[in-house]
């Protein structure tokens, strides 16, 4: 599904030195390729504070312990996502609180939301799902009106842009009161091991999440929380400084990948292409169609059998894993989270897709759907 070893050989040098850097400096934990990574992705973003951690699940939950939730609070978000959204809420006794998401771009539905609000309702988690945002004005709004926090999952669309209605633009993660990423090896922008990073404008809660990440503890031996040990290594940071100065080239290449994608399938009647939100630009973590009457596991074998590889993300919704089964949903609780579950596919999404590739790709997948 992606080729970080193409990736690798392009940027090889910048990338070695900066890990002999650090070797040579013995600063493996906390050393200054982390700060200016930091700092870098700050400017980047346009954002306050970036607070590095261990990885995209360990920001998820730093975020929410920075904001003090009591067991019982609510938290909402999509029932079409990773587990990793989900799971952190419930770790820390919280409820996730599921809802459905919009048919065209799969993410969180700002009128489910609204219904889904108690007065135990503490925090929204839009996730900007396979790489364009979440509907974040609408969000914010219903954020407003109801004194809730916003922690955007933004692990899958570093990168891109959301586009106000009076056409300002922000990075996504950047506009509610937190945004967190992850820089898992195959995000946009991926380390050579786990990563994360959660952002914020807010120099209180920044305070804070610092604090939380690093055991609790503002001055050394003190530990006004309780926290944890996640942290961003050195050889990680230096990596991704020199593939934050990539990122926009990268973000470029997926699109590019996608344009192919869409233009090839563009008559295709059994295969819907991803709608592009016209509030957002599109960084393609994942290029997913929707597949109509297709036998996916057939369409699977097939391109196997090719060499292509293909994926199902995600086969089964969050309200129906079985660590979160519950008496609060079942079944058809979420019609447009369970279609796309049982139809969406895949397709391999990397900046070193060539144009025969993704030609062998394409062709492919219209052979099979022609019988
Ligand atoms: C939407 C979403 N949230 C959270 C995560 C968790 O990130 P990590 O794997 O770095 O813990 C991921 C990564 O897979 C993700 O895709």
């Amino acid at each position: 599904m992606v080729d970080l070893k193409g990736q690798y050989l392009k940027i090889k040098e910048e990338v070695d030195k900066g890990i002999m850097e650090v070797i040579e400096t013995t600063s493996f934990i906390k050393g200054p390729a982390v700060q200016r990574f930091q700092t870098h992705l700050e400017d980047y973003l346009e954002v306050k504070h970036v607070i590095p951690c261990g990885n995209g699940t360990d920001a998820l939950q730093v975020a929410m312990m920075a904001l003090g939730l009591k067991p019982g609070d609510e938290v909402i978000t999509t029932s079409f996502t990773f587990i990793a959204t989900a799971e952190v809420i419930a770790l820390l006794g919280l409820t996730p609180v599921l809802v459905d998401v919009d048919s065209d771009t799969y993410n969180i539905n700002p009128a489910a939301i609204r219904k889904a609000i108690t007065d135990k309702t503490k925090a929204i988690v839009p996730v900007h799902l396979f790489g364009q945002s979440a509907p974040m004005e609408e969000i914010m709004d219903i954020a407003k009106e109801f004194n809730l926090f916003v922690i955007e999952d933004n692990a899958q669309a570093i990168g891109a842009d959301y586009i106000s209605n009076d056409g300002s633009r922000k990075k996504t993660g950047t506009i509610g009161h937190m945004g967190c990423t992850s820089f898992f090896p195959s995000k946009n922008l991926g380390a050579y091991g786990d990563g994360g990073a959660i952002f914020t404008n807010d120099d209180q809660l920044a305070e804070q999440l610092r604090a939380v990440v690093n055991h609790g503890m503002k001055v050394r031996y003190y530990h006004d929380y309780v926290g944890v040990n996640s942290r961003l290594d050195s050889m990680q940071a230096a990596i991704l400084d020199v593939k934050l100065k990539h990122l926009d080239e990268y973000c470029d290449a997926r699109r590019k990948a996608a344009d192919y994608y869409d233009k090839a399938f563009a008559n295709c009647d059994k295969l819907k292409t991803p709608v592009r939100y016209k509030k957002s630009t599109h960084v393609f973590h994942q290029y997913t169609l929707v597949t109509k009457g297709v036998d996916r596991d057939a369409l699977k074998s097939f391109l196997a059998e090719k060499g292509i590889p293909m994926m199902v993300y995600y086969p089964v919704p969050l309200h129906m894993q079985k660590a979160y089964k519950s008496n609060r949903y079942s079944e058809g609780d979420f019609p447009i989270t369970e279609t796309l579950s049982e139809n969406v596919i895949s397709l391999p999404m990397h900046t070193e897709l060539t144009t025969e590739q993704l030609e062998y790709i394409t062709s492919n997948v219209i052979e099979f759907l022609k019988d």
